[in-house]
């Protein structure tokens, strides 16, 4: 039996291409049917490892979780950008590769994303999801994440709902 080992840390210039992969495959298997084909593809399309490398190298926090030397799954975390929350930290993004949900990675590299922001002295925190993203409702409910407000996102003229959690 092989045994891999499961590691998260703060991404590296040099992982931008292995995370812009994450990113288009977890946004492909989450997304698609919810948010419209044309802009679906058009936000993946711009997020390639050129903006990936950018966003590590400047203020951006980024983590990835490793499995095995392959990266699985990447989180970017920071400053609550919705001015009606109290709440100071934000994880903006939460993402794993198809083949690694399931499997108890995700709430690895949630848990070690709320220690990061608590870390750098934010207290509380959001995460945002869509309506339609069942997974992820269930997923930050199972995690504990009290569901407080709503919002809109718009994408090719159609409507989406999204859903605020928090934690204290
Ligand atoms: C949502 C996501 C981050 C969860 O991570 P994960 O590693 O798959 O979840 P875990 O294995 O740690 O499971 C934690 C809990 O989440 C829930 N959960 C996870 N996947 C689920 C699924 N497909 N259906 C229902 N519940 C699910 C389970 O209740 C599980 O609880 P349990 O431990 O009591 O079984 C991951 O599946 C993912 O990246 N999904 C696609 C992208 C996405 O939707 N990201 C969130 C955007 S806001």
């Amino acid at each position: 039996m092989n045994t891999l080992t499961i590691d998260i840390r703060k991404a590296e210039p040099r992982d931008a291409r292995e995370i812009a992969d994450v990113h288009m495959e977890a946004w492909r298997g989450a997304y698609a049917g919810i948010i419209p084909h044309r802009a679906l593809s058009s936000m993946i399309n711009r997020r390639g490892a050129d903006w990936w490398a950018n966003a590590i190298r400047r203020a951006a926090t980024v983590l990835v979780v490793e499995i095995g030397g392959n990266i699985a799954g990447y989180a970017t975390i920071g400053r609550n950008r919705a001015r009606e929350l109290r709440q100071q930290g934000e994880i903006y993004e939460l993402y794993l590769r198809p083949e690694y949900q399931g499997i108890g990675l995700g709430s690895r590299l949630f848990a070690a994303a709320r220690r990061a922001l608590a870390d750098n002295g934010l207290r509380g925190m959001v995460v945002w999801a869509l309506e339609d993203n069942a997974n992820a409702l269930a997923f930050y409910t199972g995690a504990g994440g009290r569901d407080i407000a709503e919002g809109v996102e718009i994408f090719e003229q159609r409507a989406l709902k999204k859903i605020a959690f928090v934690w204290e």
